[in-house]
């Protein structure tokens, strides 16, 4: 079933799983009920998945045998959180979110950034504006490309590889991705588009000297993108100390699942920053997410900030062609942020329902100015 559907309603998987995803998937999909019925002009239906840590522990699986298939007959897919006190890491990770990622082909992993308007960065002297960025991740093999094995296990000789896979295919298809999206969002000289190729294939002399041969290669496909190459060490000063010479930032699915918590808590708060995993083929349904993971700290004390989550749906939104009704629902966060209701985490003191609230009512705000200009 294509992503893309021509009635206006879309059918939307969430799969809410653990710590905090309840909590912010919730207040998402309150925002974009509230959005879908001011607007008219389309409708969502939620089916929610129990897929969570509970779920493994009690049956084993993450996922149902059939969980792909089922999820393969929505337009897109709505995720929380994964990750559980009393589960390893690399089992949920994996049970669960790479389960998805991986089989459905969602190889673009596009994570922007920026401060939004009311808040802060911790880097002095920047303001909203000066950190405007989206970094393209690698989502589908490279360092997570799950091979590797252990042996020797307990002994004094353990020995455990993690190979990280890099093909060209891979590279190809990431790299072109990268280029058009620096591309539309028009910086750097002349508008035409401001790209950051970032490796470190100084010392990875293989995988990551692919990257650069295949970045030269696919680059003289956008002659007007202006591209820059960066070892990922040196990235992180950059990103600290001259955030305004950033716009596209590709990278390989470790360096960039890296840069972006580093580029979220630049921009004020990791629960701000959102995720889209795209299958940009369309022929599988894209995944959604905030990008942070379930917060074990702040589970249901009702302090989480849903903003990364609002973001995610925004993203969404845009993703299945209703970029009016995404801009919409950015613009009602935006003004709630500026107006200084927002979560601890950002300096605030209102809880997860002080905000998704606030969204709600500027949103219905926004909607009466609409209306009310509409019949001046
Ligand atoms: N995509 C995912 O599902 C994903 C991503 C990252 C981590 N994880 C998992 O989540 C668990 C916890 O990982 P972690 O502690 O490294 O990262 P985390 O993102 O869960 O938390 C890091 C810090 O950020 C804070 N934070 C995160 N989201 C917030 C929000 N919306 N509002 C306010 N504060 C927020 C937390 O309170 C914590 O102090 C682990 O099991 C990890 O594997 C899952």
């Amino acid at each position: 079933m294509s992503p893309i559907s021509t009635s206006r309603n879309y059918s939307i998987a969430t799969i809410p799983a653990d710590g905090i995803g309840p909590e912010v998937i919730s207040a998402g999909v309150c925002v974009l009920e509230k959005l879908s019925s001011l607007s008219g002009t389309f409708s969502l239906s939620f089916h929610s998945y129990d897929w969570s840590s509970e779920t493994y522990k009690k049956t084993g699986a993450y996922i149902p045998h059939d969980g792909l298939d089922k999820l393969k007959q929505h337009d897109a897919i709505l995720f929380g959180a994964v990750g559980a006190p009393d589960v390893p890491d690399h089992i949920s990770l994996w049970g669960l979110r790479l389960s998805i990622c991986q089989p459905l082909q969602q190889y673009a992993n596009v994570r922007p950034t920026k401060i939004f308007r009311g808040t802060s960065s911790p880097l002095r002297n920047v303001s909203p504006g000066d950190l405007d960025w989206v970094i393209i991740r690698e989502n589908s093999e490279g360092e997570y490309a799950g091979q590797g094995g252990r042996s020797h296990r307990g002994q004094l000789w353990e020995t455990a590889t993690e190979v990280a896979v890099f093909t060209r295919h891979a590279i190809e298809r990431i790299m072109r991705f990268a280029f058009e999206t620096a591309k539309k969002r028009g910086r750097g000289k002349g508008g035409k588009g401001k790209l950051t190729v970032v490796t470190k294939s100084n010392a990875q002399r293989n995988g990551m000297v692919l990257w650069d041969e295949v970045a030269v290669e696919v680059g003289k496909e956008f002659p007007g993108v202006e591209v820059d190459k960066m070892l990922v060490d040196a990235m992180t000063c950059r990103m600290v100390l001259d955030p305004k010479s950033i716009d596209t930032i590709v990278a390989t699915n470790l360096h960039a699942d890296i840069l972006s918590d580093l580029a979220a808590s630049l921009a004020g708060s990791i629960g701000i920053a959102p995720t889209s995993n795209l299958d940009p083929t369309r022929a599988n349904p894209s995944m959604f997410e905030p990008i942070h993971g379930s917060a074990f700290d702040i589970t249901g004390k009702g302090v989480a900030n849903p903003v990364a989550t609002f973001w995610t749906a925004a993203e969404m939104l845009t993703w299945l062609g209703e970029e009016e009704g995404a801009a919409r629902l950015m613009e009602a966060v935006e003004n709630v942020t500026e107006s200084g209701v927002c979560t601890r985490d950002l300096g605030g003191k209102a809880g997860t329902k002080e905000v998704t609230e606030a969204v709600c009512s500027e949103l219905e705000k926004l909607f009466a100015d609409k209306e009310q200009a509409w019949l001046a």
